[in-house]
This record gives structure tokens, sequence and C-alpha cells, in this order.
């Protein structure tokens, strides 16, 4: 049997609907996940949450123990993950608070520790990523969305990005050029880590606010919170319906 787990991003350290059941304390050989793992179920589904920057929301991006937090899903048998991650909207449809599902990733981050194959090897290991996320978890997600009458955007490159500072114009100009419609800075290694580990893996992106130099003037965190908010509203729905 399949065991679902939700990573929540920013806007959501705390999963609205779950009755908790216990709070488990892991370590990893990788060193401390983000947060206590909360077990407990919605809509009578048993799932495991975590809050990927911890809770309350400390952890920058680049700092998060990424390699931990999925060691520990694995350890608690979880076999699929939703990731729910705060972007900058960079291509037309991706306006502020709307929701995509995205299909593909290109990787702009650097120095995380981004695999479990890196010492003590039998093998060297070069998993597959044509396809980083999985599909059928996608497919479900964008069934839940229609369910609820939800409008998303069904597909999407996420590029992601080593923060915690967000972009430059120029930099954002590059990422539409290299066909990245969505940026965030969580993306990645996570979603390869699960995959390393055969857990399937999709995201939930919530657009924050438009990428740099796609609306006028600069980027506030004000107008990042509050388009988070609004957009975590449909999420919520959509998890919900997801788990019925
Ligand atoms: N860039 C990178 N990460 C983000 C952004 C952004 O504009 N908004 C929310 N997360």
């Amino acid at each position: 049997m399949s065991k679902l787990a939700i990573i929540g991003g920013t806007g959501l350290s705390q999963m609205q609907g779950l009755s908790i059941n216990s709070t488990e304390n892991l370590d990893t050989p990788f060193g401390t996940p983000s947060a206590p793992y909360v077990l407990g179920s919605i809509n009578g589904k048993e799932i495991v949450f975590l809050a990927r920057h911890g809770n309350p929301h400390t952890i920058p991006p680049h700092k998060i123990n990424y390699r931990a937090n999925i060691w520990g899903l694995k350890q608690l048998g979880v076999s699929e993950i939703i990731a729910v991650a705060a972007v900058g909207g960079i291509t037309s449809e991706m306006a502020p608070a709307h929701i995509a599902i995205p299909d593909q990733i290109i990787d702009y981050s650097y120095g995380r520790e981004h695999t479990f194959f890196a010492d003590d090897l039998e093998n060297v290991t070069h998993i597959d990523f044509t396809f980083p996320y999985t599909q059928t978890l996608r497919s479900r997600l964008i069934k839940a969305a229609a369910q609820q009458n939800i409008v998303i955007t069904e597909t999407g490159t996420y590029g992601s990005t080593q923060g915690p500072r967000l972009e430059s114009s120029a930099e954002i100009i590059r990422m539409e050029r290299d066909g990245c419609d969505l940026v965030g800075m969580t993306g990645m290694p996570e979603a390869a880590l699960a995959k390393e580990l055969n857990i399937d893996y999709a995201t939930i992106a919530v657009v924050a606010n438009w990428a740099a130099g796609k609306s006028e003037g600069e980027i506030s965190m004000d107008e990042i919170e509050l388009h988070v908010k609004n957009g975590m509203l449909n999420v919520t729905k959509l998890l919900s319906a997801f788990l019925s």
C-alpha cells in the first residue's frame, strides 16, 4: 500500500485539517530533518507532514538538509511525496496566486548535498531523471484540481535557484530563454533525492510573485506573503480533494 507525505513550503508550515496522531523526531545518517515528522490523517487518509523550512519557518532554502528530510520519509515507509512550493512566475500564465503542476526541472543550484550516492559506493549509480516528477502522481493532482474547479496549469518547467536572494531581471530573462516557466529555491535537490530512493514525487507550485523584472518595481516580502496566502486556499482545497 502507498504511504503519502506532504512537504510544506513557505506558507505551509502547518497542515490545515490534519488530525495529528503523533510526531516523530528522527535522526538519519545525513543529519537531522527540518522538523519533527507529523503523523496524522486528513479525510481519514494517513499522511506524514514535514515543514521543509522548519516550524516555525527559520531554515533558508540553501540550508535545508534535503537528504535528511527525504531519508527520514523513507524510514517512515513513505512511497509518495507531494511537495508544496512557493515560486516566482516567469511566463504569462504564471500570475500571482496561480497553481501549476510542473513536469520538468532545470537545476541552477550549487554547493548543496544533492545525492545519496556519494560515498561508500559498491557501484557508481546514475539515476534516470528524464522525467523528474512522477507522471501518475501529477495526473492525480490534476484530476483533483479539476474536481474542485480550480484553474491550474498542468505543466511547466521549474528552474531551481540557489537563493536566498531573489534573481536579477537578467537572470530571469536567461531562465525564460532556457525554457523555465517558474522559479523557486527548493525544487532541487529534493526531487532528485526522492527519485534516488524510489519515492514517487510531484510538486504543487504556488505562484507568490511575478519573477524579477516581470512586473513594475521591486519584489516585496509583503507581496509574496499575500499571494502565497491566497494561493494556499486553493492548495488546501486541492489536497483535500486529492485525499478523498
Ligand atoms: N524566485 C525564487 N524563488 C521564489 C520566488 C522568486 O521570485 N518567489 C517565491 N520563491
